[in-house]
C-alpha cells in the first residue's frame, strides 16, 4: 500500500467520523458542497505547516518534463520543492505526457500525494483559436460566447489543463490600453453578461472530464492605468469601483467562478495583491466568495517595486494577509511563510484558510478521486482540433465581425464577373489573425483572408501585398520595427487596384501589437497603411476596408472617405473564411462595437456612459467655455453599441405600461422593430437607462438590456423590457445599492447614440 491510499483511507475514515458525529439532518441534507468542505478539513488536519504553505506555491514550468531532471540552479531547488510536497499548482505545463509526469511526482513521491491543478492562459483557445474577447463581445450572444468558452475548455482540458486565467473582466475604457483585447469592451453591464457566459463555458460541470476552473481577473482596477500605460498607477474613486468596475467580478461570483486573479496595479495607493479591502472586505467578505485567489505573475513581489514592501518576506506577509490565496511565481509564500507564522506575523488561521480553498477547488475538480482525470492520450489526441471546434470557432468569428460603413452597395460583394484586387500584408498572414494570447497554437494556422476568398471562384481575385507591416522578424513584432519607410510595394498595389472593379484592403494591428504590455500612444493605422490606403483611393474609391486589430482605432479619414468598412478584430483560426462569407453575404453581420471608437487618440478614455459637465450643451459658435476640443469633435467616430447589417431596422412606437413605478413594482417597456431591407438579418436591441438626479452624479446613459431578434424582410417584431428596481439601481452616496426616486429617461434603440426616448419615474 503507498501513502496515497494511506492518505485517502485516513480521509475517509476521518469524514466517515465527522459525518456521525452530526445529526441526522445534516447527514441528510448533506450537498456535495458540505461533503467537500468535510473532505477539506480532514486532509488539512493531516498537513503540517511547511505542507499547507506548499499548496499556496505556484511554479513555472521550469524544465522539460520528459528529458532528465535537474540538477542545480533554481530548476533544481523547485524540483527539489516538488518532491516535498511544496508546491500546489504549476502554470505553463501542457500536453498529457507532460502534465501527468508532474502528477506523478505529486501523487507518488510527496508525503501527503495531494495532486496538482495545472493553469495555463486559455484565453481566446488552446490549440483552436477563436476571436479575441473583445471580438467575441461584439456578437452580443451570450450562447455564442459560452460556447467559444465550453471549447476553449474542452481542448485544454484534453491536454492536461484544468484551470483556465479567464475570463479578464476588467472594463476597459481606454484604448491605448493593450489588454482591452482581453475583455468585454467599456460597459459593465454588458461586461456581467459576458463574464457570466464565459465562466459557465469554462466551468460548466466541473465533474466532467471536459470542463476546467475559470479566473476572473484582474481584481481589480487594472484597466484603468493612467495614460493607457500597461501595469501604471490606477486612483480611482470608492463610485467608479462599485458602478464600473466592480459588477462584472460580482456577477461571475454570482455565476459561481471558482478563482480568482488580483492584479498588479496599486489602487489607491495599495497594490491589489496587497489590498486589504479588495480582497478580504469585498471579494470574501461581502461577496462571500469561497474560491481561490492567484495572485498575478510575481506580483507579490512587485510589490516591492511598488514601494509598499520592504523585501519578499515582507511582501509575503502583507499579500497572505490581504487574502492573496495563491503565489504565482514569486516564490515568496514558499520561502518566508512559514517562519511568519512562527514568528506571529501572520495567523495560522489564514494560511488554514487559503490552503482549504486550493484544497477545495481540487475537490470540486475530482483530482482526489483521480489525479489523472486530465490525463488521457487517446482523447487528448481526438480532441485536439477537432471539426466540430473548427465549426464553433468559425460560428464564433462571423458572429464577432462588425459592419460600420457600407455605401455604394459595394457589399455584399457580386459573386461573379468581378475583379477583384485584394491588398494588405495582413490579407496574407497566417499567423496574425491567431492574435495576442494564443501561446498554444501554431504559427501559420489561421485561415488567411487571401485563403478564404479564394473558396470563391466566380471572380478574379488578385493579390498585392502593398507594404510590409512591421520589417525584422514579425514573429515577434514587439521586438521589431514597425515598417515607416519601405514604400516599394505600393506601385503594384495600386497598379493592380486601377485594373480592378473592387478593393478590398486588409489593414490594422498585427495580432500581436495588442495584448498585455501593448499599449500604444497613437490609434491609427500603424506604418505606411494609411498612406496605402489614401494611394489607392486615389486611383479606385470603390474600397471594403477590413480592419484586423485588437482595439478601437481611430480612422476619421477611413471613416469619411472609404464606402465600406469592416470591423473583424483578431478572428482566430478560422479568421479568413468568416470575413470572405461575410464579405459574400453568406452570413449577414450582426456584430456591435463593445467599445467606442475615438476620432482621435487625444480623446482617451472615451466610453458612452460619460457624465455631464457644469457645461455640456452649449454651441460650438457660442464660445469656448465649454467642455471641448478646439481642434477635434468631442463626438466618437462610433459610437458604443454601433453595426449594420445587410439588412435595415426601423424602430418605431416606444411604450410604457405606466409613466411610474415604484417598490417592487416595474414598468414594461416596448418597441416595435421592422426589417425594412431586403434579407433576413439579426438585429440587438439595446435598452438604456439615464437617472436624472442623484445622490451621485449620474452617467447620461447606461445600457440596461439588450435583445437580439431576428426579422424577415417586412416582419416586425415587438421587443418587451422589464424595468424594474434592478435596472435603476447604483451604489449611492449612502454606500448602498438602491433605486433613488426621481425622474428617468429611458432610451430604446440600435446603438447608443440612435434610440428613441421616454420618460418615467420611481417613487419609494
Ligand atoms: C500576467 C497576466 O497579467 C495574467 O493575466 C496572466 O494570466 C498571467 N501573466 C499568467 O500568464
Amino acid at each position: 500500500m503507498n501513502f496515497q491510499k494511506i492518505i485517502y483511507g485516513l480521509v475517509i475514515a476521518s469524514v466517515l467520523t465527522l459525518s456521525c458525529t452530526s445529526s441526522k439532518k445534516i447527514v441528510s441534507t448533506t450537498n456535495r458542497k458540505l461533503s467537500i468542505d468535510m473532505k477539506v478539513d480532514s486532509v488539512l488536519k493531516l498537513m503540517t505547516l511547511d505542507e499547507k504553505v506548499g499548496q499556496l506555491n505556484q511554479y513555472n514550468g521550469f524544465w522539460d518534463v520528459t528529458g532528465p531532471s535537474p540538477k542545480n540552479g533554481q530548476a533544481a531547488k523547485k524540483y527539489e520543492n516538488l518532491k516535498k510536497g511544496l508546491v500546489g499548482s504549476m502554470i505553463n505545463i501542457k500536453g498529457v505526457k507532460n502534465v501527468s509526469a508532474l502528477q506523478k511526482i505529486a501523487v507518488e513521491q510527496t508525503r501527503l500525494g495531494i495532486p496538482l491543478i495545472f493553469g495555463f492562459d486559455v484565453i481566446h483557445g488552446f490549440k483552436t483559436i477563436s476571436p479575441i474577447p473583445l471580438a467575441e463581445s461584439a456578437s452580443w450572444d451570450m450562447e455564442a460566447i459560452k460556447k467559444s468558452a465550453a471549447i476553449a475548455a474542452e481542448e485544454s482540458a484534453s491536454v492536461g489543463i484544468n484551470w483556465t486565467f479567464a475570463p479578464m473582466v476588467d472594463v476597459s475604457r481606454d484604448a491605448r490600453w493593450g489588454r482591452v483585447m482581453e475583455g468585454a469592451g467599456e460597459d459593465p453591464y454588458l461586461g456581467s453578461k459576458i463574464a457570466v457566459a464565459r465562466v459557465q463555458g469554462f466551468q460548466g460541470d466541473l465533474s466532467s472530464y471536459k470542463n476546467i476552473l475559470a479566473c476572473a481577473k484582474h481584481f481589480a482596477g487594472y484597466a484603468l492605468a493612467e495614460s493607457g500605460r500597461d501595469y501604471n498607477t490606477v486612483d480611482v474613486s470608492e463610485t467608479t469601483l462599485q458602478n464600473t468596475i466592480f459588477p462584472p467580478f460580482k456577477a461571475s461570483v454570482d455565476a459561481g467562478v471558482r478563482t480568482f486573479m488580483n492584479s498588479f496595479n496599486e489602487l489607491n495607493g495599495i497594490p491589489a495583491t496587497g489590498n486589504a479591502y479588495l480582497q478580504r472586505e469585498v471579494l470574501k467578505g461581502d461577496w462571500k466568495f469561497d474560491g481561490l485567489v492567484v495572485s498575478d505573475w510575481g506580483s507579490i513581489n512587485e510589490m516591492i517595486s511598488h514601494g509598499y514592501a520592504k523585501d519578499s518576506k515582507n511582501a509575503a506577509e502583507i499579500a497572505l494577509n490581504a487574502g492573496s490565496d495563491m503565489d504565482m511565481e514569486s516564490s515568496a509564500y514558499v520561502e518566508n511563510l512559514s517562519e511568519l507564522v512562527k514568528e506571529g506575523k501572520v495567523k495560522e488561521s489564514l494560511i488554514d484558510d487559503a490552503v482549504k480553498r486550493v484544497l477545495k477547488v481540487k475537490f470540486e475538480l475530482g483530482l482526489f478521486a483521480n489525479p489523472y482525470k486530465y490525463c488521457d492520450e487517446a482523447r487528448e489526441a481526438a480532441t485536439v482540433g477537432k471539426n466540430e471546434f473548427q465549426e464553433g470557432v468559425l460560428d464564433m468569428a462571423k458572429k464577432s465581425i462588425v459592419l460600420l460603413k457600407n455605401e455604394k452597395e459595394l457589399l455584399p460583394l457580386k459573386k461573379s464577373g468581378q475583379k477583384i484586387a485584394l491588398i494588405g500584408a495582413l490579407a496574407n498572414d497566417k499567423t496574425s489573425p491567431l492574435g495576442s494570447w494564443r501561446i498554444a497554437a501554431d504559427d501559420n494556422t489561421a485561415v488567411s483572408v487571401l485563403e478564404g476568398l479564394e473558396k470563391y471562384t466566380g471572380n478574379q481575385l488578385n493579390f498585392a501585398k502593398g507594404a510590409d507591416l512591421a520589417v525584422g522578424r514579425t514573429q515577434f513584432i514587439w521586438e521589431t520595427k514597425i515598417n515607416t519607410t519601405d514604400k516599394s510595394g505600393f506601385e503594384e498595389a495600386i497598379a493592380l487596384a486601377k485594373k480592378s472593379d473592387v478593393v478590398i484592403m486588409v489593414l490594422g494591428e498585427h495580432g500581436l501589437q495588442t495584448g498585455e504590455g501593448r499599449s500604444r500612444s497613437e490609434l491609427d493605422l500603424p506604418g505606411v497603411q494609411e498612406e496605402l490606403l489614401e494611394a489607392v483611393f486615389k486611383v479606385n474609391p470603390n474600397i471594403v476596408l477590413v480592419l484586423n486589430n485588437g482595439r478601437p482605432l481611430a480612422i476619421p479619414w477611413a471613416a469619411e472617405h472609404i464606402p465600406a468598412i469592416v470591423e473583424a478584430w483578431h478572428l482566430g483560426t478560422q479568421s479568413g473564411n468568416a470575413i470572405a462569407q461575410v464579405l459574400y453575404g453568406d452570413y449577414n453581420p450582426s456584430g456591435k462595437l463593445p467599445m467606442t471608437f475615438p476620432r482621435s487618440v487625444g480623446q482617451e478614455p472615451m466610453y458612452y456612459n460619460y457624465k455631464n459637465t457644469g457645461r455640456p450643451t452649449m454651441n460650438e459658435t457660442d464660445s469656448v467655455f465649454w467642455s471641448h476640443y478646439i481642434d477635434e469633435k468631442r463626438t466618437p467616430l462610433y459610437p458604443f453599441g454601433f453595426g449594420l447589417s445587410y439588412s435595415n431596422f426601423s424602430y418605431s412606437d416606444l411604450k410604457l405600461s405606466s409613466p411610474s413605478f415604484s417598490k417592487n413594482g416595474k414598468i414594461e417597456v416596448s418597441v416595435q422593430v421592422k426589417n425594412t431591407g431586403k434579407v433576413a438579418g439579426k438585429e440587438v436591441v439595446q435598452l438604456y437607462i439615464r437617472d436624472l438626479i442623484g445622490s451621485i452624479t449620474r452617467p447620461v446613459k447606461e445600457l440596461k438590456g439588450f435583445e437580439m431578434v431576428e426579422l424577415q424582410p417586412s416582419e416586425t417584431k415587438t421587443v418587451t423590457f422589464t424595468i424594474d428596481e434592478k435596472m435603476t439601481d447604483y451604489f449611492t452616496a449612502n454606500r448602498k445599492w438602491e433605486t433613488e426616486a426621481g425622474d428617468f429617461v429611458v432610451f430604446v434603440g440600435t446603438n447608443s447614440n440612435e434610440t428613441l426616448e421616454a420618460n418615467f419615474s420611481f417613487s419609494k
